[in-house]
């Protein structure tokens, strides 16, 4: 594309790199980060399943978002019209639109069962402020939780309040909603995240907790767990499904492409493993079990907050940290989504966003009902156990999907796009960083991917 004008972003850019590290940041830190990886790390018995991990997230994550980020800005469209015209330009082959779609999709799909989660967290934080929580015991804290999910109008009407607040800020475009929001919520996010960092520190299980978590106990780790960890990676980074190529659209000219991703990257695998440093010693300290799957922090630790002295002030702050980061997020789930309809159909953003909310707001009543009527309705999974409709989603939609786009990304950046285009791009010259971007992007993540993903579903 070298001789030809540069594509402008047709919803503007981001006003600085660090908007835009808050940015793509604020939709990896989310309920990935504090509900998601201590439950899974909990059932997979912990130190092992979170080296693998991380693992994952260096060697396949780093390259495949600095991959995301270059293919974004390139296009300077919505991840399907981009993968289409950039493989165009690059091999004239346009079905590379193929991983777009799928991305809007995953989007939709993970946003319709992550805004069912982000709704417990909101109904959590009325929850301890008014004291639900204090001297509370185990079956008490399951009574809580069961009353909660097995309620499907109270459910509905949560996961409603968190898709308006969604469509709220993403109809207001970049500039004024998107930076807006995280500009505010990921500063306090880490604010909120420190202090009870420090309150786990001093009053809670902490040399248990990092035990629990850093000593690698190989014998738990099955093929399965990998599979996770791999599908966690993808996940909590918001990779494999063009949210990032979407932000990286926006993204000036010039702005380095690697130190953005590798700060991102950092960021969210710091709060992840805070998240586990806070939740872990607390659970531990007050006896309880780490492998509850995804009720541990709303039922272990409410419990927790019950006994300790602040924990109203302390749980209220919790569950505030989790809306928002579950809110940061859940922007870019529907973003890719909403610049498409944009930018393809020349719709409004404010329709758009409200379109593409509402759709997913009618998915999520799938997930919704899985707590209660449908508890029962299991559908078949490759490689696992039937599962609850949000089960399923969230394993088609992680561990499938995810991988499956990410593969495919890390193969047009590495083999489809030429040096030049991929060089010219991550502009960190042709040395030993461009070359390990390159084998790891060519070699390492498809290999990766591919292996782990075959295995996981028993294929071989
Ligand atoms: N990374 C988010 C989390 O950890 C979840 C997520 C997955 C996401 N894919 C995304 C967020 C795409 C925004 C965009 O909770």
């Amino acid at each position: 594309m070298a001789a030809q004008e540069k594509r402008k972003s047709l919803q503007g850019l981001w006003s600085s790199r660090l908007v835009f590290i808050l940015a793509v940041s604020g939709s990896a830190v989310g309920l990935g980060n504090i509900w998601k990886f201590p439950y899974i790390a909990g059932d997979n018995g912990g130190g092992a399943f979170v080296l693998v991990y991380l693992v994952c997230v260096f060697t396949i994550g780093l390259p495949i978002m600095m991959s995301e980020i270059l293919i974004g800005r390139r296009g300077r469209r919505n991840p399907i019209m981009t993968m289409k015209i950039v493989g165009e330009e690059e091999a004239g082959q346009s079905w590379w639109q193929i991983v777009g779609i799928s991305g809007v999709l995953a989007g939709f799909l993970i946003l319709s069962f992550y805004s069912v989660v982000a709704g417990w967290a909101l109904a959590y934080i009325f929850k301890s402020a008014t004291g639900t929580f204090h001297g509370i015991d185990g079956p008490g804290v399951e009574k809580v939780f069961g009353d909660l999910t097995g309620n499907w109008q109270i459910l509905m009407m949560w996961h409603t309040l968190f898709m308006l607040m969604t469509v709220g800020v993403v109809a207001r475009g970049v500039q004024r909603g998107l930076e807006q929001a995280v500009r505010v919520l990921m500063p306090a996010l880490v604010g909120l995240l420190l202090i009870l960092f420090v309150y786990a520190i001093n009053h809670g299980a902490f040399v248990e907790a990092l035990n629990f978590m850093f000593r690698a106990d190989f014998d738990r780790l099955t093929a399965d767990s990998v599979l996770v960890a791999l599908g966690h990676a993808f996940f909590t980074l918001s990779l494999g499904m063009g949210a990032v190529m979407a932000y990286g659209a926006y993204l000036p000219e010039g702005t380095s492409i690697l130190s953005t991703s590798i700060a991102v990257v950092f960021a969210d695998t710091i709060i992840a493993l805070l998240a586990g440093m806070v939740i872990f010693p607390i659970v531990f300290a007050h006896g309880l079990d780490a492998g509850q799957g995804p009720g541990l922090i709303f039922q272990t630790l409410p419990l927790a907050f019950g006994q300790m002295t602040g924990g109203v002030i302390f749980g209220t702050m919790f569950f505030v940290l989790l809306s928002f980061a579950a809110w940061t997020s859940s922007i870019g789930l529907i973003e890719p989504a909403v610049a498409w309809l944009t930018e393809r159909f020349h719709m409004q953003r404010p329709q758009a966003a409200w379109l593409v909310g509402g759709i997913t707001w009618v998915l999520g009543v799938g997930s919704v009902l899985s707590f209660n009527l449908l508890a029962d309705f299991k559908i078949w999974r490759p490689g696992k156990d039937p599962g609850t409709i949000f089960d399923s989603l969230d394993h088609l939609a992680s561990n499938l999907m995810l991988p499956l786009g990410g593969l495919l990304i890390a193969v047009f950046a590495g083999w489809v796009m030429c040096q030049n285009a991929t060089s010219e791009e991550l502009d960190i010259g042709d040395g030993g960083i461009y070359k390990l971007w390159r084998f790891l992007t060519r070699v390492v993540a498809p290999a990766m991917v591919l292996l782990i993903f075959l295995r996981g579903v028993g294929l071989i």
